[in-house]
């Protein structure tokens, strides 16, 4: 069975101590991680270490970036290097998340470079796509998103495709308490994988975990998650809050 996962991403949110706070609030619920499942704790940079020490010992759970530079080394003043990330032991890095697409100007070419330099650290990139409202509402969101997946992913080979977790997350879902519909989801993530399948091949294709993000939270996670294209969530404001993210945790299949 394809990995399905729960990732939180904490986006430049909390303090130390809420950071600790809430991790240990988080690992004092009760938890069920199956073989083929896994949780991922995107947490601010400066929070690795910390959350690292919490999770050892822990199975199947990660501590990821939420960003990385997309050269290995150099002067780039206040930027982070995946080889820097690799160094403590990050497996996981979020890349072209809208938020970073919107307001730091992050385009599909920027992303093969980061792309790339995730892979050469042997990581996972959990690659953020997705939509504006009006493309969904001009109805065009498959074309959109097959050419963000085309122009940032379609230079990897078969073996560095299936190392690729996509998280489709559609913007006017993001913060806004709006959700796809679990419908919406299941249309667009089984579009998302018949691209791969067309590029790739249908065995690679299925091997491919896509994960939806916008709005998840305790309350829809078991619906949105149930759909068969929909591998889990990548959950912002909804992973802040311990036992919110448990049941999502708790929810995947
Ligand atoms: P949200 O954020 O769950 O707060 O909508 C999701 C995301 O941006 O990854």
């Amino acid at each position: 069975m394809r990995k399905q996962i729960a990732a939180a991403n904490w986006k430049m949110n909390l303090n130390q101590n809420e950071a600790e706070t809430l991790l240990n609030e988080l690992l004092s619920l009760p938890l069920s991680l199956q073989a083929h499942q896994e949780a991922i704790f995107a947490v601010p940079a400066i929070y690795i270490p910390l959350a690292t020490h919490k999770l050892t010992g822990k199975t199947n759970m990660y501590v990821a970036a939420q960003n990385c530079h997309q050269k290995d080394n150099g002067a780039y003043t206040g930027e982070i290097a995946a080889p820097m990330f690799a160094s403590v032991g990050v497996k996981h890095i979020v890349l072209g998340h809208s938020e970073r697409r919107e307001y730091f100007a992050e385009s599909d070419a920027l992303l093969v470079e980061k792309v790339n330099a995730v892979l050469a650290i042997n990581s996972t990139p959990i690659f953020c796509c997705g939509e504006p409202l009006a493309i969904r509402e001009a109805g065009t969101q498959n074309a959109f998103v097959e050419t963000q997946i085309k122009n940032s992913l379609f230079h990897l080979a078969e073996d560095q495709i299936t190392k690729v977790v996509i998280a489709y997350e559609p913007i006017w879902a993001i913060g806004t308490g709006k959700t796809a519909s679990s419908e919406q989801a299941q249309e667009i993530h089984a579009y998302i994988r018949s691209v791969f399948a067309t590029k790739y091949g249908q065995p690679v294709a299925d091997q491919i975990s896509i994960l939806y993000g916008g709005s998840v939270k305790a309350a829809n996670a078991k619906e949105i998650f149930s759909q068969p294209d929909v591998d889990g969530g990548l959950v912002g404001g909804a992973s802040l809050v311990a036992t919110e993210f448990a049941a999502i945790i708790n929810a995947l299949k």
